[in-house]
């Protein structure tokens, strides 16, 4: 590994590694759905002695490769945590940076999405954005609405917790009206009402950067995902590790309570 790639910790592809690693890959086997929570974007820049900043910008490399990789394998819904109800706490500067990162990525990125039969969404308050990323998205959203590969789902200004809380709140308004009985409120009538309305499980769920945690991602979607770690920082997460991520998933047994 040169200097630079050393300071820059850039994933170079190694495309003999891949080609073993696809081909261990049963492609009838698929998950339909993986989400990933895309940590360790500050641990990778204070590592190298940047700014958090530039380990966000790197974080969004990470991004593309593994959108490209979902999309060519044929896996139908992507569904990545950008920003959590809680990142707010986080310093204004640093929240900016990551609003109009998400700015830049989408207007760089939209074409080459829609190119590919990209369908983006969004899961979260939405409408507490700034005005700049809720166009950003919106323009997405209309210009890649009726493509029919990969489902990526943008999750930014998620919170588990509030989905469920205005799931209930919608349910109970229902309820009040008397559209709906309070006795017909079953797990689909739930499911109905979350943000992910019309998306299956997650059937795979990844979080590198070696944190074991959900960090109120999809607590409701998550009852029986299959869960996988990795230690390596989201920046520097490439093809090579969803591919393994994948093999791994293949060889657990989802048994969903049963024997
Ligand atoms: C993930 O990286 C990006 C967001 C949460 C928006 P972090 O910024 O959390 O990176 P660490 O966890 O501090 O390394
Ligand atoms: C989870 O990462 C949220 C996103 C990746 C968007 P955090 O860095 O916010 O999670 P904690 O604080 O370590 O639990
Ligand atoms: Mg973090």
């Amino acid at each position: 590994m040169g200097f630079w790639n050393k300071i820059f910790g850039k994933s170079r592809p190694n495309p003999a590694e891949e080609k073993e690693l696809l081909a261990a890959i049963d492609m009838n086997k698929l998950p339909m759905h993986i989400a990933i929570i895309m940590d360790g974007n500050g641990r990778w820049a204070a590592r190298r002695g940047l700014p958090r900043a530039a380990g966000h910008r790197a974080g969004v490399e990470s991004l593309r490769d593994i959108v490209k990789t979902c999309s060519s394998l044929g896996i139908k819904y992507l569904t990545v945590y950008a920003f959590s109800t809680e990142n707010w706490k986080r310093p204004q500067e640093e929240v900016n940076i990551l609003m109009d990162l998400l700015v830049e990525y989408l207007g760089k990125e939209m074409r080459e999405l829609h190119q590919n039969n990209v369908k983006v969404r969004a899961i979260g308050r939405i409408e507490e954005l700034p005005a700049s990323a809720q166009k950003a998205l919106s323009d997405a959203f209309e210009l890649t609405g009726n493509n029919t590969g990969l489902t990526l789902t943008l999750a930014l200004n998620y919170g588990g917790r509030l989905e469920i809380v205005e799931a209930v709140q919608k349910i109970a308004g229902e309820v009040l009206k008397g559209r709906l009985d309070l006795k017909a409120i079953d797990e689909k009538v739930v499911n109905e009402h979350l943000y992910t309305v019309g998306m299956p499980d997650p059937d795979l769920v990844i979080r590198p950067s070696g944190e074991l945690r959900i960090s109120n991602f999809l607590l409701w979607q998550m009852a029986y995902s299959e869960l996988w770690y990795s230690p390596v920082l989201w920046p520097s997460f490439r093809k090579v590790h969803l591919l393994q991520a994948i093999i791994d998933f293949q060889k657990r047994q989802r048994r969903f309570g049963g024997l």
